[in-house]
């Protein structure tokens, strides 16, 4: 991998979780153990993927951070909500992620189902409270909430998280991990670019564009996911390995086998970098970070 693309994610990770930091609420009152596990999951680490992609989509189009801070932030809760409730027994029951046990390990179920709960609504308030600070219009910011609301929801990643479930060993179908995977990760990766990008102002073309690098983009990071479940390193990953199959889940190795799977990322990532052909070089990390999806290791 360039290190060029390390520095770059390491700078928007910095400028990511400084925002975090200042957004986020300080445990007090009778709810305070909530709020306490609302930051344990949120600043455990993680590679905060979805507020960069939200950056760079911005910066593809000639912004810059400071004009989708807020949504980004807002992403990057909705993933952590996601996250503690993909971790709990009666979803896929893992014991450790970013490095640490999971939250119900630590905070019992109750409270990391409701910290779950406050991450989700507190990213909606975020946004319709600061969302314009970046000096988008009211028009775009509901157009961006409602982009990212759908992403996160029913028809999006609640969705795909609901096959993924349903079809725990269930017999191989292409069509089936097809949904899973662009729905329960797919959806809320291209909604974090293409938010970014209309929030710095892109025209539809570019909209359209960018969309379409973040559906191909969000369907080869889980096909990593799940090759890295398989192949990967849990010290480096900070969450086990092998449990996929463990729970008979339907992933692209158990459907097409891990040299497909591994040909399939490739051609998603050759396809995603395709679609930016009207960009300028402002889309260089745009198209680094296509490439940095799969050939990362956590
Ligand atoms: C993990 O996402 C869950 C999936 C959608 C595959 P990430 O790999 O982005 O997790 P963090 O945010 O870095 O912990
Ligand atoms: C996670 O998918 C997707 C969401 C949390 C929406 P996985 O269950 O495959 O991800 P990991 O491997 O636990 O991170
Ligand atoms: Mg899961
Ligand atoms: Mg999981």
């Amino acid at each position: 991998m360039s290190k060029g693309i390390e520095i770059y994610l390491d700078k928007k990770r910095t400028i990511v979780d400084k925002a975090l930091e200042k957004f986020m609420p300080q445990p007090s009152g009778l709810a305070s153990e909530m709020i306490t596990s609302m930051n344990y999951s949120l600043f455990a680490g993680g590679k905060r993927l979805r507020p960069i992609l939200c950056i760079a989509g911005a910066e593809a189009v000639g912004g810059c951070a400071d004009n989708v801070l807020p949504v980004a932030c807002a992403l990057e809760l909705i993933h952590t909500y996601s996250l503690i409730h993909d971790d709990l027994p009666a979803m896929d029951n893992d014991d450790f992620r970013r490095g640490k046990p999971t939250n119900h390990k630590v905070f019992g179920e109750a409270v990391a189902i409701l910290a779950g709960d406050g991450l989700l609504t507190l990213a909606f308030n975020l946004m319709a409270r600061h969302g314009t600070e970046g000096g988008s219009r009211e028009g775009v910011l509901m157009r961006v909430i409602d982009l990212i609301s759908h992403a996160a929801g029913y028809k999006g990643m609640v969705g795909g998280q609901t096959a993924d479930i349903a079809y725990e060993g269930k017999e191989p179908d292409p069509a089936v991990v097809h949904y899973i995977h662009r729905h329960k990760t797919g959806a809320l990766i291209a909604a974090s670019v293409t938010s970014g990008a209309i929030l710095a102002g892109c025209n539809e073309e570019q909209e359209r564009s960018i969309n379409r690098y973040g559906q191909q983009v969000g369907l080869a990071f889980q096909i990593a996911d799940d090759v890295l479940n398989i192949e990967g390193d849990s010290s480096v990953m900070g969450k086990d390995i092998g449990s996929d199959k463990a729970r008979g889940k339907m992933t692209y190795p158990s459907v097409f086998g891990i040299t497909d799977s591994k040909r399939a990322q490739e051609e998603l990532v050759d396809s995603a970098i395709d679609s930016l052909t009207g960009f300028d070089k402002k889309a260089d990390p745009l198209r680094n970070i296509a490439r940095y999806i799969i050939k990362r290791k956590a």
